[in-house]
């Protein structure tokens, strides 16, 4: 049985890809599968804290006991977790949100012209940045992001949770884990790092709510 370190916390977790539509018919996605956030949202509730997950578009059944709310956009995302960051002791910002989205979000299905017409271009604007919106309250919950990065993973993923004003940083140790069942997470923070060696996502989970738990 977990032990029920979060009991009277609340948890708000963002997980999956975001959906960025096009048109009525096409977007711009990612490959995020979810898995570490839903991960994250059941260790959590296992541990005893009330937990609501902001999920994108995936197929993923929802953890017992977590309150689901279910988005397609980086700005739905970002419209569902303004209102209810305040109110909660930690956020954990799994989501691999689109940096940018389609400018404009066109009424009808794009035709192809008959006979030559030249293909379309996609004017993009920037989505805001959720976990730096959310770090940048006057009392923020505290904050943990993720890193996914190519290389130098410690110095970038560092770098990042600075810029982005947060307590404690996630990176990915590689392998691409997209889609994987397992991960192996390298966590940074002020005081420096630990590496939870390569494990399935739900064992890595309980550890890093393990490690939060220390820190609420
Ligand atoms: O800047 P980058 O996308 O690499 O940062 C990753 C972290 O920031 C993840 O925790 C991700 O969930 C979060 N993020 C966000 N909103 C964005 C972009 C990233 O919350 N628009």
């Amino acid at each position: 049985l977990a032990p029920k370190t979060l009991v009277g916390k609340k948890l708000l977790i963002t997980a999956g890809p975001t959906f960025e539509p096009i048109d009525p018919v096409r977007g711009i996605t990612n490959h995020s599968s979810g898995k570490m956030g839903f991960a994250i949202a059941r260790a959590a509730a296992e541990a005893g804290a009330e937990v609501t997950l902001i999920a994108g578009p995936v197929h993923l059944p929802t953890p017992r006991g977590v309150q689901r709310i279910n988005v397609q956009s980086a700005q739905q995302m970002h419209d569902a977790v303004l209102p209810m960051a305040v109110h909660q002791h930690a956020f954990i910002a799994t989501a691999a949100v689109a940096d940018w989205r389609p400018a404009q979000t066109h009424e009808h299905k794009l035709k192809k012209a008959e006979g030559g017409a030249t293909a379309p271009t996609i004017a993009m604007a920037e989505n805001p940045d959720i976990l730096a919106t959310v770090a940048r309250l006057p009392k923020p919950p505290y904050c943990v992001g993720f890193a996914a990065e190519s290389e130098k993973l410690a110095e970038h993923a560092d770098a990042k949770r600075r810029r982005k004003g947060i307590p404690l940083i996630v990176a990915n140790l590689g392998p691409a884990t997209f889609g994987r069942d397992d991960n192996a997470l390298l966590l940074i923070d002020e005081q420096g790092q630990r590496e939870l060696p390569r494990a399935d996502k739900l064992s890595l989970a309980r550890e890093l709510i393990a490690e939060l738990s220390k820190r609420l």
